[in-house]
């Protein structure tokens, strides 16, 4: 057995995440960490907040508190959505933890020892007023391309341009407001990533053929543009200070930026796991040296995070000279829209985790966002898609076959499963077309193809549905008791397998499938896999077995509703 070692994008701490990023790490990985539990792996599922960075300090500014209350009232929001939306993480930690704290000293340590950092002098906005430097998103003015007046330094929001805050007409600090900006110079840490191109392209080259292609292409789009030296501190308050010894004692007052901690809190969310479990430095067995040697890593993040875990963490790991583990397997994704347009934080536009669920359970949501993953491309969410795939896949397809069968089994075999009768062709046809596909389905999500596995899940339900169909038990009771008995106990083992293959996307639904045929008893923190051949799968309850029909497990979104939904949500159309 391989150790399976998880990760998505740890989340900016900043307000609720909508489901754009939830369907692009977060989710994706949680449905992986289950499929890996179930079948039986070792598996360690990890996130965590990440808290540093302008804009957070920014937002706290905003709301009026101090930016560690901001945070770690935010973090708390966070994991509590998580927990609702079914992120089953082992850890779910915050970048500000004391174990981020040791872990980035421990590397910029041994990058400085090893010579890949370097002082360098750089002009930068100051502002007497305030007293400090300001990063560039810190300085707000005049776009000097469309007049907008609250441009930032790094970017104008309406433009989209690309701005240095020497650009803008009429600079002010966003901290206070004071206008009397100056440039000045000022020291940072570079580290010296263009010593590395060879290196990563000889991983990257490694991986062609595992990692999907949006993500090699963006690596080496990166790599062939020529690869720059990336500071690596800001002059922050909020974040990880530089400590003396780096940097010959010239970046007092500075903090990392938070693009060199994030990744690192990868590990030490693993840390922070062990010692809140009392588990010493088992965190270490997963991420370093030969005790790691049996761990696949898997990473799962948007596109946009790509360049930062192909380039930039990798390079941090590279000149650690440390054997710390490199990311196996990466999982990237395209975004989702929301109705042609972009989801957008800022902008308040599109479906936030905790509206979400106010409109339909987290299960629903966790099918029909994996179900379009945006995988190969973009994919667009729209109120009427998703009510289409709640209604037909999850109400009509498994919902209604889960009713029929149990219901009819309490109506006319007193709830229990019937023993009379044998399996004939049209049984035996159903098991072969099961195994086939259910070995497709384990496949797929074994490689992490999320839409390509889904398929895979809706014909097995569907191809239930249609044999339930074809056995019409219900009209074979009045002429042929066994016959129709025979149909049933297909029907119910047909139930007891649509558990654990739904388990990983719908945990919540998957335990009410499954309690309607037995009580659930997990193994390894899962419901368990199928793992013998289909014909003994499907000829598994006892005769006699007592069964609990659920109450509806799908309630389907009507056209009415739809309209609510897209005024309330301005989706437009
Ligand atoms: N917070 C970043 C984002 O949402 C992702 C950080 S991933 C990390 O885009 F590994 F660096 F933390
Ligand atoms: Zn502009």
């Amino acid at each position: 057995m391989t150790r399976i070692l998880i990760t998505s994008a740890l989340p900016y701490v900043a307000g609720v995440k909508h489901l754009g990023n939830l369907v692009g790490s977060m989710l994706p990985a949680d449905i992986f960490a289950r499929f890996c539990r179930a079948r039986g792996h070792e598996t360690l599922a990890i996130c965590a907040t990440d808290e540093h960075g302008a804009p957070v300090e920014l937002a706290a500014l905003d709301e009026g508190i101090p930016v560690a209350d901001y945070s770690a009232k935010w973090f708390k929001v966070q994991k509590e959505l998580g927990n609702q939306f079914g992120l089953s993480w082992d850890n779910f930690g915050r970048s500000s933890s004391p174990q981020n704290q040791e872990l980035t000293l421990h590397f910029a340590r041994a990058l400085w020892k090893n010579g890949f950092l370097e002082l360098r002098t750089t002009k930068q906005a100051y502002s007497p007023t305030d007293g400090r430097f300001l990063p560039d998103r810190y300085v707000i003015g005049t776009c000097p391309h469309c007049g907008y007046e609250r441009a930032r330094g790094d970017q104008c929001e309406n433009c989209t341009r690309v701005l240095d805050p020497t650009d803008l007409i009429k600079p002010r600090s966003a901290v206070s407001g004071a206008q009397d900006i100056e440039i000045r110079d000022a020291t940072h840490l570079f580290l010296k990533q263009s010593q590395f191109v060879d290196r990563l392209r000889a991983w990257i080259d490694s991986h062609k053929a595992n990692w999907p292609q949006l993500v090699t292409s963006i690596a080496y789009k990166w790599l062939d543009e020529g690869l720059k030296d990336r500071g690596i501190t800001r002059d922050l308050e909020w974040g990880i200070p530089v400590p003396d010894d780096i940097g010959e004692g010239k970046l007092k007052g500075k903090v990392f930026y938070v693009w060199f901690d994030a990744p690192i809190e990868y590990i030490a969310s693993t840390k922070e796991w062990a010692d809140k479990n009392g588990k010493g430095d088992a965190w270490k067995s997963w991420w370093y040296g030969d005790a790691a040697k049996d761990v696949t890593y898997w990473e799962f993040m948007g596109k946009d995070n790509v360049p930062f875990h192909t380039v930039g963490f990798p390079v941090t790991i590279m000149a650690s000279g440390e054997p710390w583990k490199l990311v196996d397997r990466l999982k990237g994704f395209n975004w989702l829209n929301y109705d042609g347009g972009k989801f957008s934080t800022s902008g308040k536009r599109g479906i936030f985790m905790d509206k979400a669920l106010e409109v339909a359970p987290a299960d629903t949501w966790r099918y029909y966002l994996i179900a379009n993953a945006p995988e190969s491309a973009d994919s667009n969410f729209t109120w009427e898609q998703f009510a289409g795939t709640i209604n037909k896949d999850l109400a009509d397809v498994l919902g209604n076959f889960v009713n029929r069968v149990t219901k009819f089994c309490v109506a006319r075999f007193d709830g229990k499963v019937p023993g009379e009768g044998a399996y004939g062709d049209d049984e035996n046809a159903l098991i072969a077309e099961l195994e086939k596909r259910t070995q497709q389905y384990t496949a797929f999500l074994e490689a992490a193809e999320f839409r390509k596995a889904l398929g895979e899940l809706r014909a097995i339900w569907v191809a239930g549905n249609e044999y339930m169909t074809r056995a019409a038990p219900w009209t074979h009771i009045k002429t042929d008791r066994a016959k129709a008995a025979v149909g049933v106990r297909m029907g119910l083992n047909l139930v007891r397998l649509f558990a654990p293959l739904s388990w990983p996307v719908m945990p919540q639904m998957a335990v009410k499938i499954h309690q309607a045929i037995a009580p659930v008893a997990y193994e390894n923190g899962a419901i368990a896999w199928p793992r013998r051949p289909m014909a003994q799968e499907l000829d598994s309850l006892k005769a006699d077995a007592p069964i609990n029909p659920p109450d509806v497990l799908f309630a389907k979104i009507d056209e009415e509703r739809v309209a609510a939904l897209k005024l309330q949500f301005g989706g437009g159309d």
